[in-house]
């Protein structure tokens, strides 16, 4: 359960009533009933896979983008230039879920013709996990590639200024009877909000996660929440860090680093960056091939040796795929906090907090 808050309580929902919970708060924040849908089921997809950090969670803030933070809930996306596999598109300060569906949509399409799009993003927002996109690609026989630029939240190897963000990638390949495998991950080592969590417990956080504000390794988390994320794997983890955000920003002429904004006054509205690749397998071999070697990569890992014979071992996205199964038949558990987020933000649009029950 890496990517979990807090196991305070087990309630659990169903994903259905929650997206329709979810669905109606953000439509009466002003978005159409479609992009209300889009944001919903994203969230409540991340919180089915497990990837409780992005789902709902995130309704508070987003509902704060859309009410006082200046994202436009009507913002419709556009194609800006097309030039064969290559499209750039402006999000028009829309929700980033929006944007992210509609360029990727934009780059499946273009690949049927062109067999590889790589489609540039500008005028976006938070877009929240990405896997969610290069499943689309993966679901129509192709392999999905997207990247965000996101806040800085690290430094460069060996230094101290919080310059470079945890700019996450990801990507999926279709299986054939095996669900897809689909990478989906950031550069830091841990997330902001994991920190929070062993600070309110009272605990250290384990050795390799931040440094302290001049840059040391610390394990306090005090010292943790003024100071910077590591990156995963050092100075190699930095460097795919600053070349994503700088895919994702430099191509569509979005905000990079610091342009973005800082973790305190949070991302500037409309400045976020992303990029989204499709590429239409069968054009460069059989598409039945590549789903059954996919298959075969996958149960080769799972049929490896593991070093302790109690731990099972998965390929990407495995996790995810059966957190998916398993919360949809006995419901998605939210903790106490995310539970009264919701309420608190059904209550600020004027429903009543039991919607959610
Ligand atoms: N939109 C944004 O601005 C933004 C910014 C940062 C992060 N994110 C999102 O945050 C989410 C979490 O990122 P993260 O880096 O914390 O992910 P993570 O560390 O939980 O997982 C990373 C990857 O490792 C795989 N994995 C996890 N445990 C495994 C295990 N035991 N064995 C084998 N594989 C395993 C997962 O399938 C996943 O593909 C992602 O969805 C990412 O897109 C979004």
């Amino acid at each position: 359960m890496a990517n979990y808050p807090g196991w305070e309580t087990e309630r659990r929902f169903a994903p259905s009533h929650l997206s329709k919970v979810v669905r109606e708060i953000f439509a009466a924040a002003g978005m159409s009933s479609d992009d209300a849908s889009e944001i919903a089921e994203s969230l409540v997809a991340a919180d089915q896979r497990g990837i409780f950090s992005h789902g709902t969670l995130r309704v508070p803030e987003y509902l704060e983008k859309l009410t006082v933070g200046g994202v436009n809930p009507r913002g419709r996306p556009r194609v800006t230039s097309s030039v064969g596999g290559a499209l750039s598109v402006d999000g028009d300060n829309a929700m980033g879920q929006v944007v992210a569906a509609f360029a990727m949509r934009m780059a499946i399409e273009r690949a049927r013709e062109t067999k590889v799009a790589f489609v540039a993003v500008r005028g976006s927002n938070h877009c929240g996990a990405l896997e969610r996109w290069v499943l689309r690609a993966a679901s129509e026989g192709m392999v999905g590639l997207a990247s965000t630029n996101a806040l800085p939240t690290m430094a460069p190897w060996g230094g101290r200024d919080k310059i470079v963000g945890m700019n996450p990638f990801s990507a999926a390949f279709p299986g054939g009877s095996d669900p897809p495998i689909v990478l989906d991950m950031a550069f830091g080592a841990t997330a902001h909000g994991k920190i929070r969590v062993y600070h309110q417990k009272g605990r250290a956080i384990p050795e390799g996660w931040a440094f302290d504000a001049e840059g040391q390794p610390t394990t306090d988390t005090a010292a943790a929440m003024t100071g910077l994320i590591q990156p995963v794997g050092q100075h190699k983890g930095i460097g795919l860090a600053i070349v994503m955000g700088m895919l994702s920003t430099l191509l569509s002429g979005a905000s990079y680093g610091t342009e973005l904004g800082d973790m305190v006054a949070g991302a500037k509205p409309g400045h976020d960056g992303h990029f989204f690749v499709a590429l239409d397998i069968a054009a460069f071999q059989p598409l039945e091939e590549v789903r059954a070697r996919a298959d075969k990569i996958s149960r080769e890992i799972q049929q490896s040796r593991p070093v302790d014979p109690a731990t099972r071992l998965y390929p990407p996205g495995l996790l995810e795929a059966e957190f998916e199964r398993l919360y949809g038949r006995d419901g998605i558990p939210l903790s106490d906090g995310t539970i009264e987020g919701i309420r608190s933000a059904a209550r600020k649009m004027g429903m009543p907090g039991e919607v959610l029950a």
